[in-house]
This record gives structure tokens, C-alpha cells and sequence, in this order.
């Protein structure tokens, strides 16, 4: 019999996408068209909300750095987000000459510890990035209620939150100036590389759709349909736009997000059940109040447990299983340590589940041999 191997991560795709995709090739219009306006509202619709405006973009990257450029942000300015997150919530804050400040996370959720963050607003903050880490939402009301207090604008970074839902209404919804997903080919769903802002600011939207081609004030599918070739360019923007071959994907992907995350909670929960009794620090499912994406399954061993992370990574590598890490804390990271964080800044937090953490296999197609055979590695690593 072959060894059991267990990939990371497997996109959730039947014939369905295979076929809008080509579907989309033959039909000659290939960049951002009506493949993107029709992603763009069908997003709109799975939200549920008529007030919001959706933008597809080629990257959450990209999204959070034109939703960035829109709410002004420039030299001089500083943004709070937690150092637990993937470089680019920090990187996009350095492209606009402003600086990233770092906020500890909250050991039961691993996302931002406002307590914290107090001290570390100056008169130069001028917004905050709260990230649904691993699909767990953030207790929004407390962010606004923060960011009024200290009056800064308010980036989601949901790259992980697609699916998700706070208090009945789906991540996205919120009256946060911007919101935005990553359809990143691992993500809760995918366009292979690709995301969407989402604001209710109509100011905003007709800024992020202006900079996200160029900064020229019509769109391609205008330009080459329209009677009117004419166009100008009204700031330096940038080239973010998705293509409409990968807005085909999204259509699709869209229709089984909530399928896709069900059958990803079900493994969680199988998960959460059968390594309760390791001495391992499992992901926080949520309370009633939330509906967990889980983007990501990240545990971390507990102080007693019998070996380390790295041996225990070596030791599920052996076993044929893929696994990944999040994240190497951004004030880890040479760059930004160098740029961003000050002298006695701290992050005992985040530090401990950084040295602590493996992320393990979680897809909505994992079969039950597969989870069987991560669930059997980890008794056997960690029998003690
Ligand atoms: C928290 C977080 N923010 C932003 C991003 C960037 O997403 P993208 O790859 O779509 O640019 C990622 C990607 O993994 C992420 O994990």
C-alpha cells in the first residue's frame, strides 16, 4: 500500500471552474470586463448588502495598498495592526512612506490586543488594520469603538475571512472604510493570485477604481466598447486590476464559499475533538456570536509538551504530511525590525506561538484517511 501523504492545501474544484475558465478564453475578452463586473456584483450579492461597493484587485496586497492610498495615507503617518499577520499588511503601509506600528495579540485569539494598542497610538496614527487571523473574526465593535476614540480609520485585513460572519452578517459587511479579501490560491476561495475591496465609501470606491488602472478615469471594458476612445489621467495609479480568466474562477468559487466552509469547519471540529487531550494549544473556534472561515488550522505545543516545534515539524514531514507556519511575527522579520520597531518593544505573545506553532493540512476535500493520518502523527509525536 503507497504512504499515506497529506498535501497542505487542495483548491476546492470540480468541471464548473474548468469550463467557465475556458468558457471566458473563447469568449476573446480577457482582461477586466464583464467576467470582473460580474464577480464584482455577484460579491455584492453573497454579502447582502446594497450599500456596499466591491472592487476586484490582482492581490489582497494590492487592495489594502490602494485602500490605504485612498484614506490618504502618506509620510509621516502611522498604522496599528497586530504583529501576528503576513508581511504584506506592513508592506503596504512602508509603500506609502508611512510606518507600521505593531500591537501584540491576544493569547485566547491571536488577534489584536487593543488594550495594547492604546499605548501605542501618537498623534501621527492615522489608522488601524485589525486581521482576522486564521478566519476568526475580531470583535469589530471594539475596533470602532477604538478607532472613534482616537479618531483613525478602519482597514479590515480579511484576507483569511472570506465566508466568515460576525453577529449574522457576513465579514465585509462592517462600517469599516475598507475591507479586503485575498482570493490567493490557498484561500477560502481562489482566482489562483486575486482579492476584492469592499467599502460602503463612495469616495473611496471611485478613488481605488481610478488608482487601481493607472490612475486613467474610465475602464478598459468603456475605452474599447464605448463610442469614445478618449481617457485621461488624473493621479499616478498603479496596476492592479484582475483579469477576467481569473474573475471566471471566481464565479464559480463564489457559489460554494459557504459548502467550501463547511466542510472545513467539519474537519476543524473533527480536529479540535481528537487532539483535545495533547498538550497542544488548539485554534479558538469562536463563540455563538461567529461563524469561523478557517483559512488555517494553526496549533501550538503546550509548555509540557515532549519536544519542540521544529522536531515536531521534522517529525510530521517524515510522516508524508505537508504543514506550514503562521507567521513569523512581523517585528521578527528583518526589514520591518529595522524600520519599524522601537528600542524595549515587545511581543511575548505572539513570540510564544510564533516558536510554538505548526500549521497542519486543512482543505475542504480532506478525505478521513487523511485527517485520521495527521490526527495518528500527532498522538505518536506528541505521546510523551
Ligand atoms: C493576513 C494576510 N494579509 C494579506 C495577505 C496578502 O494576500 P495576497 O496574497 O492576496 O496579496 C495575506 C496572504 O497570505 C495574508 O495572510
Amino acid at each position: 500500500m503507497d504512504k499515506q501523504t497529506v498535501p497542505f492545501f487542495v483548491p476546492f474544484f470540480d468541471e464548473d471552474e474548468a469550463q467557465e475558465v475556458v468558457k471566458t478564453i473563447k469568449s476573446n475578452w480577457l482582461t477586466s470586463g464583464p467576467k470582473c463586473a460580474e464577480f464584482e456584483a455577484e460579491i455584492g450579492k453573497y454579502l447582502g448588502d446594497p450599500d456596499i461597493h466591491v472592487i476586484t484587485v490582482n492581490s489582497a496586497t494590492s487592495g489594502l495598498h490602494l485602500a490605504l492610498e485612498a484614506l490618504g495615507i502618506g509620510p509621516g503617518d502611522e498604522v496599528l495592526m497586530p504583529t501576528l499577520t503576513f508581511t504584506a499588511t506592513a508592506e503596504v503601509v512602508r509603500y506609502l512612506g508611512a510606518k507600521p506600528v505593531f500591537v501584540d495579540v491576544i493569547a485566547d485569539t491571536l488577534n489584536i490586543d487593543l488594550a495594547l494598542a492604546e499605548a501605542k497610538v501618537s498623534l501621527a496614527t492615522k489608522a488601524i488594520m485589525p486581521v482576522h487571523f486564521a478566519g476568526l473574526p475580531v470583535d469589530m465593535d471594539e475596533v470602532f469603538a477604538f478607532a472613534e476614540k482616537h479618531d483613525l480609520g478602519v482597514v479590515e485585513d480579511a484576507a483569511h475571512a472570506f465566508s466568515a460572519t460576525s453577529d449574522g452578517a457576513p465579514i465585509g459587511c462592517s462600517k469599516s472604510d475598507a475591507i479586503v479579501f485575498s482570493f490567493y490560491a490557498n484561500k477560502t476561495m481562489t482566482t489562483g493570485e486575486g482579492g476584492a475591496i469592499v467599502t460602503r465609501n463612495t469616495k473611496l470606491a471611485q478613488r481605488m477604481r481610478v488608482m487601481r488602472t493607472h490612475g486613467i478615469d474610465r475602464d478598459a471594458t468603456d475605452r474599447f466598447t464605448g463610442d469614445n476612445w478618449e481617457y485621461d489621467v488624473v493621479a499616478p495609479g498603479f496596476k492592479y486590476n484582475l483579469t477576467d480568466i481569473a474573475a471566471a474562477l471566481g464565479v464559480v468559487q463564489l457559489r460554494k464559499a459557504d459548502t467550501a466552509r463547511d466542510l472545513r469547519a467539519a474537519h476543524a471540529t473533527e480536529y479540535l475533538n481528537a487532539l483535545s487531550d495533547l498538550p497542544l494549544v488548539l485554534p479558538n473556534p469562536g463563540t455563538n456570536r461567529v461563524v469561523h472561515a478557517w483559512h488555517i488550522f494553526p496549533i501550538a505545543l503546550s509548555e509540557n509538551a515532549p519536544i519542540d516545534r521544529d522536531t515536531l515539524v521534522e517529525q510530521l514531514r517524515a510522516a508524508g504530511i505537508s504543514i506550514s507556519v503562521h507567521f513569523k511575527p512581523l517585528h521578527r522579520l528583518t526589514y520591518l525590525a529595522e524600520t519599524a520597531v522601537a528600542e524595549g518593544d515587545s511581543f511575548p505573545v505572539a513570540d510564544r506561538h510564533f516558536d510554538n506553532t505548526v500549521t497542519l493540512p486543512l482543505f475542504p476535500g480532506m478525505t478521513s484517511a487523511q485527517r485520521q493520518h495527521v490526527i495518528a502523527a500527532l498522538r505518536t509525536c506528541l505521546k510523551g
